[in-house]
């Protein structure tokens, strides 16, 4: 096990940094080079233990993966829409739940047998949401009757039918599984969603030379055509500048440059919440890389103030809400967050380790069914749990600019999932840090 020890500390007052590369992006760029025909380049791979689990399953279907190298490269020597082979042995995918529910649609129509599993948390998170709409399609597809993995594969009697699929909930793994599914399936697939959620397969799919239709919330496609490799750069995961911006941002006199950050809109709600709260920060330098925006953002430390989170603004910060509750825990006032019954099905239940971890450092914190008010106040010291949660282990790190007094994280192994270089990064920051190894 290891445990982040982080003390009380003081930021640096001007730097620079860049992130790592974009997970959602980096498991598409994988997925989509491997069913590609031709030779796909991947650059500024995110290496996390989440991506690698992707290339994994790809090497496991036949697909010649090289790197990635120091530079985060990535070759993806693509097999074609139907050169997949049988997995030899279980795919199994360990915290990720984009590699199972994209891989679930994306083998749904192909002719695969595979199983897809994962590890204790992600076999307890629910795969009904992908698995329904696919059989629906047509496909062979089953999972545990508890809703959960392990997923079973197999070839489908016939060619799938497309799908004209409105979701409930917004997820953008849902829509990417019926989406990849669609690419197999005859006629035309469309997915409508409540709110548009991250659409970078959409994106990804137009920038390796398939034919998507967007109109407002909808995305169609027809089945039957092929994907051409391409050169990918991705963009840093603005996921992992989250905490160093709330980190920045909460801790007057600071001022922080984050290069290269990607900014979809629709994963801006970091931005939109914290501009609410009051925060300083600029969009810099915005450019276009493969149908993806990419800027600098530039934060200027300032005291903060506790607002009701808009809804709309959900599905834009899904995951970036344990890194906005230390902002609150920072913040004058009260913050409240409902409409958010999804972070309890991360991979934590992120309502509950956030209201238990802030509680214990002295912030009032009352965990509703679907969501939390958090009263802003002194952050002290204490040992907190991550349950495993990557994004709770890095939002108690970065309470440590606001903490009175040493704060002891424990279970912290899964920060690799996401954001390796993670503690280099934060130490950069000011964050007097260390890793305990258990
Ligand atoms: C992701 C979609 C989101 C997000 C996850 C990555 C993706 O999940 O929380 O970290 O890459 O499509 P949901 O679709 O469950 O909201």
């Amino acid at each position: 096990m290891q445990n982040f020890l982080v003390e009380p500390s003081r930021p640096a007052l001007k730097t620079e940094i860049s992130v790592p590369g974009d997970k959602s992006i980096s498991h598409r760029a994988v997925m989509l080079g491997s069913i590609a025909d031709g030779l796909s380049v991947i650059h500024h791979f995110l290496p996390g233990e989440d991506c690698l689990a992707t290339i994994n399953a790809m090497r496991d279907m036949g697909v010649s993966i090289e790197g990635p190298f120091d530079n985060n490269e990535v070759r993806v020597h693509g097999v074609g829409k139907y050169g997949l082979k049988n997995p030899q042995s279980i795919l199994q995918l360990g915290n990720s739940g984009t590699s199972m529910r994209l891989l679930a649609g994306l083998l749904a129509g192909h002719g695969v047998t595979a199983i897809l599993e994962g590890d204790e948390s992600l076999m307890s998170r629910p795969m009904k949401r992908v698995i329904d709409p696919l059989i629906y399609m047509g496909a062979q597809i089953s999972c545990h009757e508890d809703g959960c993995a392990p997923i079973l594969i197999q070839r489908p009697k016939q060619r799938l039918s497309g799908l004209q699929f409105q979701s409930e909930v917004p997820s953008a793994q849902v829509k990417s599984a019926i989406l990849l599914a669609g690419l197999y399936a005859d006629g035309e697939t469309s997915v409508t969603e409540p709110i548009l959620t991250r659409d970078h397969t959409e994106r990804m799919l137009t920038s390796f030379g398939y034919p998507i239709i967007r109109e407002e919330n909808t995305t169609r496609l027809m089945g039957g055509g092929r994907l051409t490799g391409t050169e990918i750069y991705v963009p840093g995961d603005i996921s992992s500048a989250a905490f160093f911006l709330v980190g920045a941002a909460m801790t007057p006199g600071v001022e922080l440059l984050i290069k290269e950050v990607g900014v979809n809109p629709a994963r801006m709600g970091i931005l939109s919440i914290l501009w609410e709260m009051g925060a300083h920060i600029t969009v810099e330098n915005m450019r276009m890389f493969n149908n993806e925006p990419i800027a600098d953002l530039r934060v200027q430390g300032a005291q903060l103030k506790g607002i009701t989170i808009p809804t709309a603004q959900i599905p834009l910060a899904i995951d970036e809400f344990p890194a906005i509750f230390i902002a609150a825990a920072s913040a004058s006032g009260v913050t409240t967050l409902r409409g958010a019954k999804e972070l309890r099905l991360k991979e934590s239940d992120r309502i509950m380790a956030m209201a238990t971890g802030l509680t214990t450092l002295g912030i009032a914190a009352e965990p509703l069914d679907d969501g939390i008010v958090i009263h802003g106040g002194n952050v002290k010291g204490g040992k907190v749990d991550s349950f495993g949660d990557h994004r709770i282990a890095m939002a108690f790190a970065i309470a440590g600019f606001i903490s009175s007094e040493p704060i002891l994280i424990e279970n912290c192994q899964a920060v690799a999932t996401s954001f390796p270089g993670f503690v280099e990064i934060a130490k950069q920051t000011g964050l007097d840090m260390s890793i305990e190894d258990k």
